[in-house]
């Protein structure tokens, strides 16, 4: 079975306490939003592979480490997961990024998908499949799917706020899949919304009500 980390580390703890509140701003959201992917992409890439390598500073040789690959790929499910995107690409930036749009019907809370681009060597790259919002667990079993598919092996889920409901259904799913979150919150409401959680992700991100 795989690994939920739940992340409470006190900067992620305080910057989602601000980004729960129904008075926080949208651009304050937006940015909460990027700060917290900055710090979970911290956590998640703790066990990328590295190279020593010499480097000369001003005084003597140094013997340091970088990153051993740089087969890394962001996969945003759209259109929350965009939201995500930007602090982890400052971090790795030679990670490529490929999108999978999804939306969920709002009766049946199914994903419906509707765009997909992936890079084309998708297959040997370890990939990080960001979404804000893991609540019936859909989307994300809909994308890892996708993204098997295209032959990827090492996946893994970055999502700020989780639901137990759609941890269990990831990881019965898709038991090989790690998954990251700086919350897990109670459960889902009757309209599958995650309690106490923050509303509606993609909505507050982007002002559209
Ligand atoms: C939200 C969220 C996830 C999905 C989670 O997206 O960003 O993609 O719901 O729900 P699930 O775990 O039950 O599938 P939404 O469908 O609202 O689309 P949006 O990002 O375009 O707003
Ligand atoms: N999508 C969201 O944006 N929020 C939820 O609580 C559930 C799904």
């Amino acid at each position: 079975m795989s690994t939920v980390h739940v992340l409470n580390h006190p900067l992620i703890q305080h910057k989602l306490a601000i980004l729960r509140s129904k008075n926080t701003s949208v651009k304050e959201f937006r940015e909460l939003i990027s700060e917290i992917s900055g710090l979970m992409c911290y956590e998640a890439t703790r066990d990328l592979p590295t190279v020593e390598v010499s480097v000369q500073t001003p005084v003597a040789e140094a013997k340091c480490r970088r990153l051993a690959g740089k087969k890394l790929a962001i996969i945003p499910i759209l259109r929350a997961g965009l939201g995500m995107v930007d602090a982890m690409v400052d971090l790795i930036p030679s990670a490529k990024i490929g999108h999978i749009g999804l939306y969920r019907d709002p009766q049946t809370h199914k994903p419906v998908e509707y765009y997909c681009k992936l890079p084309e060597d998708i297959g040997n790259r370890r990939v990080f499949v960001v979404d804000p919002m893991l609540a019936t667990g859909g989307s994300a079993v809909a994308a890892i799917d996708f993204l098997k598919q295209h032959g990827c092996k090492n996946i893994v889920m970055l999502n700020i706020i989780g639901a137990p409901e759609g941890v269990k259904t990831v990881q019965e799913a898709h038991p090989d899949v790690d998954i990251y979150l700086a919350a897990l919150d109670e459960k889902l409401n009757d309209h599958a919304y995650i309690v106490p959680g923050l509303g509606d992700a993609g909505d507050r991100i982007f002002g559209t009500k």
